[in-house]
């Protein structure tokens, strides 16, 4: 097999970490490659000196047995790379076929002259023959998160590119589109494509990789042909020790519903949805990507107002118009979208947990400093942020720490009812474990949790009870013992299902 791409001794040092130190990395024609390692390892920091938006500190980099610098994105897409980036880097304002060939040839320079017919047939034309179903005149900011990236995915695949790298590509996708995702990319594969495929989820690792490269603290631990490798012996090569289990959930005594809603419906999105979910409770609450978990999640934070149906906290009726009331109330949520509700990219770490909270610390108009960072730090601890410390400002952080720092920051705010969109996404699998010990420590102590997931392990893995919903619809609830991927999954896929 042809040697494409050659990457040696790759070095990139930020202001106070050194991100990558003498990286060696080879990707061949028509290989998938998946590069593995912990949050923070250094694995975009690597995709990124390769598509160009980063310049490497050390080490030289071979494109087709030529030497190549890639000064900027733009050089290294003229070469034939193309990318899917793990934070999102389309234009909202714009329709998806614009986005789509936004930076092509044929639009470039964005001018007056622009065949809009033309762009849109084409567009649609693509999009048809990769059966997708999407209409390429719908405005980005329309779209939910997976159909965002679904558009991303599109977008590289269009550039027709040598090399295309996927940094998590994922992350947001429910099975159904992981798997077209994947036939997609063992038919590019074929054709000689080379793929780098960056995933947190070992399973999918071992479904389509064909060697992994370990990173682990901005060094290369190795790379291993798949056929070698072992689930257990990449854990350890990714966090350098063995894992124990990845569900450590616990049974706790469950005691009164704290949180009930009955019929609670808005117009196009969901329909008479009603649940409980009682003290010391993880309900799972599981469906495709668009069956209305996000927006049920969002009515009930306050985000959104129901249009129909009534929330009850403790048995009594309360109105929930926005999130403050929301988080007077003692609810919490754990957005899907980092962005929203989320973080803010240019304060540090400690400023972004303790936003919600911030009451706690002042007295008579005053911040106290030192408890405000005694908490940060307490998370930051917990959760095994990899950062230069809690100062360091959250937009420097790699995507799963920025992930954590959500996840802490809805912690540090101690609510009684936790509602948790996707808590794992992006997470490595050592802290996710954490995380997951977490919410159950969480259950035990009382807390209720409503968790929305995507991953049908996680959902049984941790949930005492699942719910499951299908186009706007609650389907079917399902007991944590007779729980099973087939029935989780037959009841998330609803009649296409039977
Ligand atoms: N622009 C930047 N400025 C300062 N530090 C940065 C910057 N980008 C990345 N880093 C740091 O470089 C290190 C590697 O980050 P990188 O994003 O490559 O990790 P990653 O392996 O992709 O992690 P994740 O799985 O969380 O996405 C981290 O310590 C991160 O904080
Ligand atoms: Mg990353």
């Amino acid at each position: 097999m042809e040697h494409l791409l050659t990457l040696e001794r790759i070095t990139k040092i930020f202001t106070g970490t050194l991100a990558l130190s003498d990286v060696d990395f080879d990707l061949r024609q028509g290989e998938i490659h998946a590069l593995v390692g912990e949050n923070g390892a250094g694995k975009s920091t690597l995709i990124k000196i390769i598509t160009g938006i980063y310049q490497p500190d050390g080490g030289q980099m071979t494109l087709e047995g030529r030497r190549v610098v890639f000064p900027d994105a733009r050089a290294s897409y003229d070469h034939g790379i193309a990318a899917i980036y793990q934070e999102a880097s389309l234009f909202e304002d714009l329709s998806i076929a614009e986005n789509i060939y936004m930076g092509h040839q044929e639009i470039r320079p964005v001018t007056r002259n622009i065949r809009w017919g033309a762009l849109y047939r084409k567009a649609g034309e693509f999009i048809k023959s990769l059966e997708v179903n999407l209409n390429p005149r719908a405005l980005v900011k329309s779209l939910s998160i997976a159909e965002k990236q679904l558009v991303e995915i599109i977008k590289a695949l269009s550039a027709d590119a040598k090399i295309l790298i996927m940094d998590e590509p994922t992350a947001s996708l429910t099975k159904e589109e992981i798997d077209y995702l994947f036939r997609i990319a063992r038919k590019l594969r074929e054709e000689g494509t080379g793929i780098i495929f960056i995933s947190h989820r070992l399973e999918e690792v071992f479904d389509i990789a064909d060697r992994v490269t370990v990173i682990r603290d901005g060094k290369k631990v190795g790379t291993v042909p798949k056929d070698k490798l072992k689930v257990e012996e990449l854990v350890r090569m990714m966090v350098g020790k063995d894992l124990k289990t990845l569900y450590p959930k616990e049974e706790v005594e469950i005691g009164e519903p704290v949180l009930r809603i009955e019929n609670l419906s808005r117009h196009g999105e969901f329909d008479k949805v009603s649940f409980e979910l009682k003290k010391g409770e993880i309900l799972g609450m599981a469906g495709l990507v668009g069956a209305g978990r996000t927006e049920v999640a969002r009515t009930i934070f306050g985000v959104e107002n129901p249009e129909g149906g009534r929330i009850f906290l403790e048995g009594k009726q309360v109105r929930i118009e926005n999130p403050r009331q929301a988080m007077e109330l003692g609810i919490a949520y754990l957005s899907e979208s980092r962005g929203e509700y989320g973080l803010v990219l240019q304060l540090d770490i400690t400023q972004n947990i303790t936003i919600p909270i911030l009451k706690r610390f002042s007295r008579f108009g005053w911040i106290n400093r030192t408890d405000e960072r005694d908490t940060a730090k307490r998370f930051y601890d917990l959760l095994d942020i990899r950062a230069t410390g809690i100062q360091q400002k959250v937009g420097s952080l790699s995507g799963g720490n920025q992930q954590k720092v959500s996840l802490a920051k809805w912690l540090a705010a101690n609510a009684k009812i936790l509602i948790l969109d996707e808590p794992t996404k992006g997470i490595d699998i050592a802290t996710k474990a954490a995380v997951h010990k977490l919410m159950s420590d969480l259950a035990g102590e009382g807390k209720a949790i409503l968790m929305i997931s995507s991953e049908i392990p996680e959902i049984i893995g941790m949930s005492d009870r699942i719910i499951v919903m299908n186009e706007g619809r609650l389907v079917s609830e399902i007991t944590r013992r007779e729980a099973t991927q087939e029935i989780v999954l037959t009841a998330a896929l609803g009649e296409k299902g039977k």
